[in-house]
């Protein structure tokens, strides 16, 4: 199946380690120019140099997303490099598992208001291109319990929905789709799984035997349905929340 991705010009947050960089990699080989973000520019440096381009298919931005002016600036400058922009995929996250001022913060600032931002910045050019879609990766702590103390991670995925429901609802007519795609556990090395799993063996293996499939998902299938959901493939597939779980969360919705 041919996924009508050749020469489309994608923005990505977060491309520079894990789902992120998977998706990267993978929109690349199916001919995309992704423009992407990350904090730390020597892991920029170590992406660029993996995903091995030398067509100049991927382009690096140093940019915060906690913070406003860098979040619009990355936007504004990847549509000046890229000339327009056809996918919008919002993958960076907050992270925040503590549950403190800082953490609840941070998260909303980056899953939320990031996606915000970098909407509002790219609505324009998006409304001109004949395949424009925008993709937040979510996570199932946005509908489910997992254990953990109250924190800010869930609810700023929850927030997201409701706010890509808005999108779909406002921009359809414009021919802009708006999904959330909401993985489960996620191996990949150096990844949080991969800290658990060497920190907390027992743990892992417990999650393991709790998803039907016998093992955690890697990023490399989470960055195919992220692609496909936003790519024009999947035209069909709007205001949607897809799970990406495995049938980790034993649950019918
Ligand atoms: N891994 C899982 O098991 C799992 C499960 C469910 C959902 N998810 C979701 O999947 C997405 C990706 O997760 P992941 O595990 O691949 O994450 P990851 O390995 O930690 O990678 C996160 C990426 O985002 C960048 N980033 C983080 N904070 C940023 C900020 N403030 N500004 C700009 N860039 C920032 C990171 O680079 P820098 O650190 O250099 O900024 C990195 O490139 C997240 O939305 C997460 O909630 C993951």
């Amino acid at each position: 199946m041919d996924l009508g991705l050749k020469n489309k010009k994608v923005i990505l947050t977060g491309g520079s380690k894990g789902i992120g960089f998977y998706t990267t990699k993978l929109l690349i080989s199916e001919g995309c120019r992704v423009a992407f973000c990350a904090r730390n520019g020597q892991n920029i440096k170590n992406a660029l140099q993996l995903l091995g381009d030398d067509n100049g298919a991927a382009l690096g931005f140093t940019a915060n997303l906690e913070n406003e002016t860098e979040t619009r600036r990355f936007a504004e400058e990847a549509i000046e490099q890229l000339e327009g922009v056809d996918l919008l995929i919002h993958n960076a996250s907050g992270f925040d598992h503590q549950g403190d001022e800082e953490g609840w913060m941070r998260s909303f600032q980056v899953d939320m208001m990031a996606g915000v931002r970098l909407v509002e910045t790219a609505i324009e050019s998006l409304k001109t291109s004949s395949a424009a879609s925008i993709t937040f990766v979510g996570s199932m702590a946005s509908k489910f319990h997992f254990g953990n103390r109250p924190n800010a991670y869930g609810p700023s995925k929850a927030a997201m929905r409701v706010y890509a429901n808005d999108l779909a609802q406002q921009y359809g007519k414009k021919g802009i789709r708006s999904n959330v795609v909401s993985p489960g556990a996620v191996w990949f090395e150096g990844g949080s799984w991969d800290q658990r799993k060497k920190e907390n063996p027992k743990f892992y293996s417990a999650v393991e035997r709790k998803i039907p499939l016998g093992r955690l998902g890697s990023a490399d299938e989470i960055a195919r349905i992220i692609a496909f959901v936003a790519s024009p493939a999947g035209i069909w597939i709007n205001a949607e929340h897809i799970a990406a779980d495995g049938g980790q969360v034993a649950a019918v919705y």
